[in-house]
């Protein structure tokens, strides 16, 4: 039995867009502008198929490692395209946030994520999380960390370190899980993204480069999905039962 349902969350990591670029012999940083373009259009289409939540890996904890100007080029594209593209997400009903850790950035930078978020931070249409110097470790180590300060000030006892617990602390916490992954660039790894969320989640990697994924594209991933049976560890039939129940 197939979910046939749209995915409520749908993550994304968008790669392929230096190779893009290298196809038509341009810069790196042409193929970086070209997934900007990309991404845009992506997140119009979720709107328009009712997708709940979005999570897109923007830069990676790993990122820093590439020369010191594409690093600086992505962040100016970055804070360029967050000031250009925020009132259009409030127009659009959009709630705008960014999981990953700040502390790297720049106080201006900083400063304009924080405005992006307060200005969409009533919107109740697509839930867009953006991950910036994120890591699926580094998410895992600051969910540890806030449980050892809870214990250490008493309002939480080892013993109730649970799942809910450890969840309610991960960086996508209030969020579903994903279910639907969709990697671009040909690529078959998860390259440090959401470790603890895609413990379920279906995967569907895909060889077009990030700048050509289009909606055409992404409807082939949602359908993918949907010739999917889901059972989280349970048999054929009791997953079947679960769906009519
Ligand atoms: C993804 O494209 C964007 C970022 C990681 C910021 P890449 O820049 O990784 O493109 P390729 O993989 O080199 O083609
Ligand atoms: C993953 O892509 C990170 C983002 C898309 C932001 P990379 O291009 O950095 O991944 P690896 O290094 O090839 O695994
Ligand atoms: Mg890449």
């Amino acid at each position: 039995m197939t979910t046939d349902a749209t995915p409520c969350h749908i993550a994304i990591i968008m790669d392929g867009n230096g190779r893009w670029a290298g196809l038509r012999h341009s810069p790196r940083v042409e193929g970086h502008r070209a997934g900007v373009r990309a991404t845009r259009a992506i997140i119009e289409a979720c709107g328009e198929r009712g997708i709940k939540a979005l999570t897109l890996f923007a830069f990676s904890s790993e990122n820093w490692r590439r020369p010191r100007s594409e690093v600086g080029t992505l962040l100016d594209l970055f804070r360029r395209t967050l000031q250009a593209e925020t009132r259009k997400l409030v127009d659009n009903n959009v709630h705008l946030r960014f999981i990953g850790d700040r502390s790297r950035f720049p106080d201006d930078l900083r400063r304009e994520m924080e405005r992006a978020e307060a200005l969409t931070a009533d919107a109740d249409g697509l839930t867009l999380s953006i991950a910036v110097n994120y890591g699926g470790r580094w998410d895992i180590t600051q969910a540890a960390r806030a449980l050892a300060d809870a214990v250490k000030r008493g309002e939480l006892e080892p013993h109730d370190i649970d799942e809910v617990a450890v969840a309610s602390r991960m960086a996508l916490a209030g969020v579903t899980e994903p279910d639907l992954f969709i990697r671009t660039g040909g690529e078959r790894r998860i390259s440090n993204y959401l470790l603890w969320q895609l413990a379920y989640t279906e995967l569907w990697f895909c060889d077009r480069l990030w700048p050509d994924f289009d909606a055409d594209a992404l409807d082939e991933a949602i359908a993918f999905y949907q010739g999917r049976e889901r059972r989280f560890g349970r048999t054929s039939a009791q997953a079947a039962a679960m769906q009519h129940a």
